[in-house]
C-alpha cells in the first residue's frame, strides 16, 4: 500500500508534469509499447498494483467479475494491453473498437488535452489494425485470467457507405472473434460521432436490421450496446426496446459529448480547441450519463445490465456542492 501510495505521488508530481509536455498520443503509444513489454512480468506487476477482494466481486450475465471497474474502449484499440490490465487492476477490459478493415484514423492531431476540464478530446474515427491482425495478436497472449470483451464498430472507409455494406462488415468482426474462448462479453458501439456516416445505427430503423443480422450468428458471449451520450430519452427508450426485443439486454451507458457547450468545460480551454475536430471523454460526460443510466433503470428495471462510463476518476463518488 505504501509502495503503491509511493508510485502515485511520483507519476502525479513527476512523470505527469513531463508526460504532459509531449503529445498525448505519442505518450499513449509509448505506453502501450511498454505496457506490452512488461506483460512478460505480469506476476510482478500484479503483485504491485492489484488489489484482490472477494466482495469486489460480481457475477453478471453470468461473467465473472473480479471487481467493478472496467477499462473502456478506446485505450487498447488493438488489444496489444489486454493481458497486462488484468495485472495493473482492471475487473475487465474491453479491447476495440475492432473494425473488420485496418483503418490509420481521422488525421492527426487525434487527441487533445484539457486537464481543467478533466476530459481528452478524441478524433480518432476508429483508427484500428484491423479484426483479422487484433485476432492473431489476441490468440498469442494468455487471458484465461482476463475478463476481455471486443468493442466491434464499423469500417470507417469510403467504400462502407450504405447500411447493408456496414451491417456486413460488423457480422465479419463478429465471426472473427465469436468462437474464442478468451472473448467473454462484446460491445456493440453504435455511437461513435467521428466516422464517415455518423452515428447511423441510432436510427431505429436500422438498428433493428443491425440486430437482427447479429441475433441469427446465435453468439454464445453476452452483447452490451455502447450508447451514445447526447441522445434524447425517447430515441435512447427506442432503441433499449429494440435491443430486448432482440434477446439483447446489456447496455453501457455512454459515450464522449460533442456539445462544446457543456457547462463542464473551462471555456478558455475549450478556445484553444476551436479549430480541432473531435468528441470529448471524461466529467464533461458524466451528469448525461447518469441521467441516462437513472432514466434507463427506472424505464426497465431490472431485466437490463448496465454498465456505466465516463467521468469516473476515484473509487468513492465525491459529494458535489
Ligand atoms: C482516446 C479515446 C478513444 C476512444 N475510443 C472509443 C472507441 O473506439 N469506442 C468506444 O466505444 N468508445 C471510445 N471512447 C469512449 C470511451 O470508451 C468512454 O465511453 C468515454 O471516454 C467516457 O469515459 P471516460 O470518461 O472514462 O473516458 C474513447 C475515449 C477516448 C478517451
Amino acid at each position: 500500500m505504501i509502495f503503491t501510495s509511493f508510485i502515485d505521488l511520483g507519476y502525479h508530481y513527476v512523470l505527469k508534469p513531463i508526460l504532459f509536455k509531449f503529445d498525448p498520443e505519442f505518450v499513449h503509444d509509448l505506453f502501450t509499447k511498454t505496457g506490452e513489454i512488461l506483460e512478460s512480468q505480469d506476476w510482478l506487476i500484479g503483485n504491485i498494483f492489484r488489489y484482490q477482494n472477494p466482495k469486489l466481486s460480481k457475477t453478471v450475465l453470468g461473467l465473472k467479475f473480479d471487481n467493478p471497474i472496467g477499462l473502456a474502449a478506446g485505450f487498447d484499440y488493438d488489444g496489444h494491453l489486454s493481458q497486462i490490465m488484468h495485472s495493473v487492476g482492471f475487473g475487465f477490459n474491453t479491447v476495440g473498437t475492432v473494425t473488420a478493415l485496418p483503418y490509420d484514423g481521422n488525421p492527426p492531431p487525434r487527441l487533445g488535452r484539457l486537464p481543467k476540464s478533466n476530459s481528452l478530446l478524441v478524433n480518432k474515427g476508429f483508427k484500428s489494425s484491423g479484426s483479422v491482425n487484433i485476432v492473431k495478436r489476441l490468440d498469442q497472449k494468455k487471458l484465461s485470467n482476463c475478463t476481455v470483451g471486443i468493442s466491434v464498430g464499423c469500417s470507417n472507409l469510403p467504400q462502407i457507405n450504405t447500411i447493408d455494406k456496414a451491417i456486413s462488415d460488423y457480422l465479419f468482426t463478429f465471426n472473427i472473434f465469436k468462437n474464442k474462448s478468451y472473448v467473454k462479453y462484446f460491445e456493440l458501439n453504435i455511437s461513435c460521432p467521428n466516422t464517415v456516416i455518423p452515428t447511423p445505427f441510432t436510427a431505429p430503423q436500422n438498428f433493428t436490421k443491425l440486430v437482427v443480422a447479429i441475433n441469427k450468428l446465435k453468439l454464445k458471449q453476452p452483447i452490451f450496446v455502447k450508447m451514445p451520450n447526447e441522445i434524447s430519452y425517447l430515441n435512447s427508450d427506442n432503441l433499449v426496446q429494440i435491443a430486448i426485443d432482440h434477446k439483447i439486454i446489456g447496455f453501457i451507458f455512454s459515450n464522449l459529448v460533442k456539445d462544446r457547450q457543456n457547462p463542464a468545460f473551462n471555456k478558455n480551454e475549450m478556445a484553444k480547441f476551436i479549430n480541432q475536430k473531435g468528441n470529448f471523454s471524461g466529467r464533461p460526460t458524466f451528469d448525461s450519463s447518469n441521467k441516462l443510466i437513472y432514466h434507463t433503470r427506472k424505464k426497465f428495471g431490472k431485466k437490463i445490465t448496465i454498465i456505466g462510463t465516463g467521468g469516473i476518476f476515484m473509487a468513492m463518488m465525491l459529494k458535489q456542492s
